[in-house]
């Protein structure tokens, strides 16, 4: 008989331990937008295939008024997800997007988009995140693409104390809003009432990381010690299959995003991130010649 020091080994050895805990740095983002940035700061440069991760939350319309206008971007793709407010979205495919509370927007940014995020609401709560997924060289100058979905196309999966909004991969067997060919990036919004137990398997070579935004919440990394993940902190998992994730004693609200790594060079210049510098200087020719716009 195996002894429960050997299976508690085994269980350790599959189950996902933070390796590190990243407490999101306050950057001033757009037109002076403040943002709570996990990705893409000095304490974690990228998790390939995650380029950056913004989270921004105010109830001060002083702090996003301002947002951000007009913009490019080429080699990736922009995942927005709004928890609350409204934000107006302009591109130069010609959408006009109406991100609303619960609702999330898929854009492809690829060979290159010029766009506006623009707060809908003067007064208020806005708050949510933003993702930066990047694409492989294959796909970085294909066409651009956009896809938007309302609260109510979001997939929700409330059982007991856990609830599970599905925004990108499968969870609990039900397909999310969007399937990404790519990265098969997972990105769930999970609500923990305290004290509940979250578990996630994922497959063995994708990158994942938690973002708690409301509470805290344990990784149960057992017989390791235990970390505890603050809100606005993120938290990097570290090799395994299995995510489990346990709320303190006021619940957890947090993302668990994992993505395939895509182990192509990067190399980032503001909103072009390419795979050499020759592609960024091209970037920013057809940025300046008015390339990067497709229709108005
Ligand atoms: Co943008």
């Amino acid at each position: 008989m195996p002894t429960a020091n050997w299976w508690n080994k085994v269980l350790a050895e599959r189950i996902r331990s933070i390796q590190q805990l990243v407490p999101a740095q306050a950057v001033s983002e757009g037109a002076g937008v403040t943002v709570y940035r996990g990705i893409g700061i000095p304490a974690l440069r990228n998790l390939d295939p995650f380029l950056m991760l913004d989270h921004f939350g105010s109830d001060d319309p002083d702090e996003y008024i301002a947002g951000f206008p007009e913009h490019p971007h080429r080699g990736f793709i922009t995942f927005t997800y709004m928890l609350d407010g409204h934000m107006e979205h302009r591109d130069s495919m010609g959408n006009r997007g109406d991100l609303k509370s619960g609702g999330a927007q898929w854009m492809k940014a690829a060979s290159g988009v010029i766009h506006s995020e623009m707060p809908g609401q003067s007064e208020g709560r806005m708050r949510g995140f933003q993702l930066w997924i990047n694409l492989p060289a294959s796909e970085k100058m294909s066409a651009p693409a956009y896809q938007e979905f309302a609260a109510a196309a979001i997939p929700e999966v409330a059982d007991g104390d856990v609830r599970v909004r599905i925004l990108a991969g499968e969870y609990g067997g039900q397909r999310g809003a969007i399937q990404d060919p790519h990265t098969e990036v997972l990105y769930l919004d999970v609500s923990l009432a305290p004290g509940a137990r979250f578990e996630q398997i994922l497959p063995v070579e994708h990158n994942a990381f938690v973002y708690v935004f409301e509470g805290d919440a344990q990784g149960a990394d057992t017989p390791l010690p235990t970390h505890t993940v603050a809100t606005h902190t993120l938290a990097l998992l570290g090799g395994g299959d299995t995510v489990v994730m346990q709320a303190g004693a006021s619940g957890a609200r947090f993302i668990l995003v994992a993505g395939k790594p895509l182990n192509e060079p990067i190399v980032q210049y503001g909103p072009f991130v390419m795979n050499t510098r020759e592609e960024i200087e091209q970037a920013l020719a057809d940025y300046r010649a008015g390339k990067l716009v497709l229709t108005r």
